[in-house]
């Protein structure tokens, strides 16, 4: 019989793991016992770290490592290939977390170049990766695709234009594709947060002077609680179509 809430032995596809969020997602997924492929663009250390400590306290777990270009989409499809060879399993759960977010906040200041790079990593990607992995998940009738959005999704945040159209294209991309995938036991959900800390993005309560002060709870959000709401959408599935805004009480709406 299928199980809809467990998530061990799954393999999980993981973007921009080298990454605040991504690396807190990687070790939630771990916890949960599922396999590992996990993607980094620049950032290599960070991630030989991060999985050499998982295969430490994780032995039994198959965790790869991929190099991506997200803007380049034969990168995107050599991951799929290298996936398919390390694991010789289908992707079971896809988390498209990697994103860029050059913050430029107002429209005269932003370069047209930059508003297609932002499309292309932020939104265009996450259709590439969906592709990549739809087929294997229909054939098995069971999948799982979260998308990391942001608050931005809502026009809400500190970034510009270019950033809130990548973002709201993507929940608007996964509520389409909830629709269309349902039949198929697959579930596709998004975070949408705002202020997370330890990240390339924020690294702490200092780079953006008086940030912390307009946040309803005070604080910064930790990636792992990022990570919790993945793992949420992951471990129930009978939600779809979802975006869970994860932002201190900030105002999106
Ligand atoms: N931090 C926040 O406050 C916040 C709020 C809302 C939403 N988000 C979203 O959360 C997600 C994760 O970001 P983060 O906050 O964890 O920031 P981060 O620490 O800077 O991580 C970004 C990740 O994306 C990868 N990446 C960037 N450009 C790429 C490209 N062209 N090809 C492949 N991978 C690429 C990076 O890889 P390398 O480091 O290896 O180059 C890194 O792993 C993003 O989608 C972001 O928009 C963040």
């Amino acid at each position: 019989m299928i199980d809809n809430t467990e998530i061990k032995d799954k393999l999980v596809l993981i973007t921009g793991a080298s990454g605040g969020i991504g690396g807190a997602v990687a070790i939630q997924f771990a916890s949960a016992g599922a396999h590992l492929a996990l993607t980094y663009s620049t950032n290599i250390s960070s991630l030989e770290t991060l999985a050499s400590s998982l295969k430490t306290s994780f032995p039994d777990l198959q965790i790869s490592l991929h190099e991506v270009d997200l803007t380049i989409e034969e990168s995107i499809q050599k991951v799929f290939q290298d996936v398919k060879k390390k694991h010789d399993a289908d992707v079971d759960i896809l988390v498209s977390n990697a994103g860029y977010g050059k913050r430029i906040s107002e429209i005269w200041d932003i370069p047209s170049s930059e508003f297609d790079k932002m499309i292309d990593i932020n939104l265009k990607a996450s259709f590439l990766l969906v592709k990549g992995v739809v087929d294997g998940m229909k054939a098995q009738k069971w999948g799982r695709i979260i998308f990391i959005s942001s608050i931005a999704a809502y026009g809400a945040g500190i970034n510009g234009c270019h950033y809130a159209a990548s973002k709201g294209g993507l929940n608007s991309m996964m509520m389409n594709l909830s629709s269309h995938l349902a039949e198929f036991n697959i579930t596709v959900n998004s975070v949408s947060p705002a202020m997370v800390g330890s990240t390339g993005m924020i690294p702490d309560e200092d780079s953006v002077p008086g940030l912390v002060e307009t946040i309803p709870l005070g604080r910064l959000c930790k990636p792992s609680e990022v990570a919790n709401v993945v793992s949420m959408f992951a471990c129930t599935g009978f939600v779809t179509g979802q975006s869970l805004v994860v932002a201190g009480g900030l105002k999106h709406l």
